[in-house]
């Protein structure tokens, strides 16, 4: 497990300053919005944390599955879970623990339009994210820049 690394991407390329890779427009706008409003949780450069935490999802009732507080019996690990990396998301869905939203323009309405408030929901997301159509756009542009053609595409994990 410890070789399966992914720091090919475009996103890497940029950062590296390789090949003189730069984002478009669209991405670059992207990121901004994401290192303003994402980042917190979703940290540079694995884009996790690796915390836990409670990122506003209506509880499923028919699965019941109540997070972290399943292994730690504590009240405030309620609803939390594992703050996932986004490195090749564009391939990774379905999203989120219990696979919900089928695409990112899914998981983008729900930090918009559908946080669901319960007493360990974050308090980086109690006012909801506020993102424009545009700036939805930008972010999926950005978040494919996440995508790692060579270690997808790499034999030696096959
Ligand atoms: C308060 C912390 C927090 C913030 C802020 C946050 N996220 Fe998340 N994110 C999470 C957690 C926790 C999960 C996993 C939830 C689960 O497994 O049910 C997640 C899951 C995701 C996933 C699904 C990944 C997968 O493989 O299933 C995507 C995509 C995502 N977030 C993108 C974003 C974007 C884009 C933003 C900013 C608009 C954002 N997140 C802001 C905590 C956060």
């Amino acid at each position: 497990m410890i070789t399966l690394v992914s720091a090919n991407s475009k996103y890497d390329k940029v950062i590296r300053k390789e090949d003189n890779t730069s984002f478009n427009d669209d991405e670059l706008k992207g990121y901004n919005i994401f290192k303003a409003k994402c980042s917190s949780c979703h940290q540079e450069p694995l884009f996790t944390n690796h915390q836990f935490e409670n990122n506003g999802l209506l509880p499923d009732t028919s699965l019941n599955d109540i997070g972290r507080m399943k292994i730690t019996s504590n009240v405030e690990d309620s609803l939390k879970f594992k703050v996932p990396t986004l490195r090749n998301c564009e391939v990774t869905y379905p999203y989120m623990h219990d696979g919900r939203f089928n695409n990112l323009q899914m998981v983008l309405f729900h930090y918009s339009n559908d946080i669901h408030t319960t007493p360990t929901l974050s308090p980086l997301l109690k006012n909801k994210i506020q993102l424009s159509e545009p700036d939805k756009n930008c972010l999926i542009a950005f978040l494919k820049t996440l995508t790692d053609e060579d270690f997808l595409r790499d034999t030696t994990y096959r």
